[in-house]
């Protein structure tokens, strides 16, 4: 017997969600541009149906931007789909996503004619940070740990586009390790939930499969060790995370590995591409199908 770990608030969750899509222009959707995959709630794409929706890649300033390049191709080969890479921190880049919705709703965004459009995405991604810039004032809290806003809330753009937020109604999906190691590196998940150590050595081997000549510049390491607990330990010295006796502390290592490269110190690094990703999300969608009973008919 098979046994979901579906909690019935996540159902709840995700019906208000389909509930807000129907009275809604345009979707935007903020996905972490570093791991376009890991941070998307999978069962969004199946409650989208038909909605135009554009995918913020946020936090873009930290993402490779080869990667993201091809994330914007895979995502805009979808109909009714633009993907805009930005940082929520830079105001300037986000009027782009005004200038999207726009084009995805062209009969909207007129005096009589509002523009709605939601915003949604899994905590720690930037949301608040994105409704702040746009709304050009500080609305949402933006804080250090994932899912600090807790109410939602309408917020007027002052020319006939109001922006819904959905803050704490969608999260990760955790069941699959690869994309919740990503999410623990990235930052995106509660340090409470994760071993430091084993999340240093995911992000180290990783590192040193994808982006070697990053940690030889960072670290000034002429040659890669081996493994990754031998690559943490040569960081932990340079760093300076000694234990009693002089020894290597593994676990403040990799808190210190993980913060630098959590803060781009190692460059603009992505943990995932669009063809590893193939098949995930509509294996996905057919468990959420199951899950909330949409009629396949039914499906965008
Ligand atoms: P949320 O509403 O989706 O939960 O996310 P929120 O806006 O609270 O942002 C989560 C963290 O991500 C914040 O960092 C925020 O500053 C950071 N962030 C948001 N957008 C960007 C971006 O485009 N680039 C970068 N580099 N960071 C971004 P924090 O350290 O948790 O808080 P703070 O100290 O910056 O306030």
């Amino acid at each position: 017997m098979t046994i979901k770990w579906y909690p019935g608030h996540m159902g709840t969750a995700q019906k208000k969600i389909a509930e807000l899509i129907r009275t809604v222009d345009v979707i935007i959707e903020v996905l972490d541009a570093r791991l376009p995959a890991a941070s998307a709630n999978h069962p969004l794409a199946a409650l989208r149906r038909n909605k135009p929706c554009i995918k913020v890649l946020n936090k873009n300033d930290l993402a490779d931007p080869a990667v993201t390049r091809a994330w914007v191709r895979a995502f805009e080969r979808e109909s009714g789909v633009r993907a805009l890479p930005l940082s929520a921190k830079k105001p300037r880049e986000v009027q782009q996503v005004i200038k999207q919705c726009l084009l995805l709703a062209p009969n909207r965004g007129k005096p009589g004619r509002t523009l709605r459009a939601l915003v949604v995405g899994i905590p720690n991604v930037g949301k608040s940070t994105l409704i702040n810039s746009l709304a050009g004032k500080c609305l949402a809290k933006v804080g250090d740990r994932p899912a600090i806003t807790t109410c939602g809330q309408q917020i007027e753009l002052g020319n006939n586009i109001i922006l819904l937020d959905t803050p704490g109604l969608l999260w990760p999906d955790l069941r699959n390790q690869v994309a919740a190691s990503r999410l623990a590196a990235s930052g995106a998940i509660g340090s409470a939930a994760f071993d430091y150590t084993n999340v240093g050595l995911f992000a180290a081997e990783f590192m040193m499969q994808r982006y070697p000549d990053m940690l030889r510049s960072r670290y000034r390491l002429t040659d890669l060790p081996d493994s990754a607990a031998a690559l943490l330990e040569q960081v932990g010295r340079r760093l300076g995370c000694l234990a009693a006796g002089g020894e290597i502390d593994l676990h403040r290592a990799a808190e210190a590995f993980l913060r630098e490269l959590r803060a781009g110190k190692l460059g603009r690094v992505s943990f995932e591409e669009p063809e590893e990703e193939a098949g995930i999300s509509s294996q996905a969608n057919g468990e959420l199908q199951e899950m909330l009973r949409v009629p396949v008919s039914e499906k965008g």
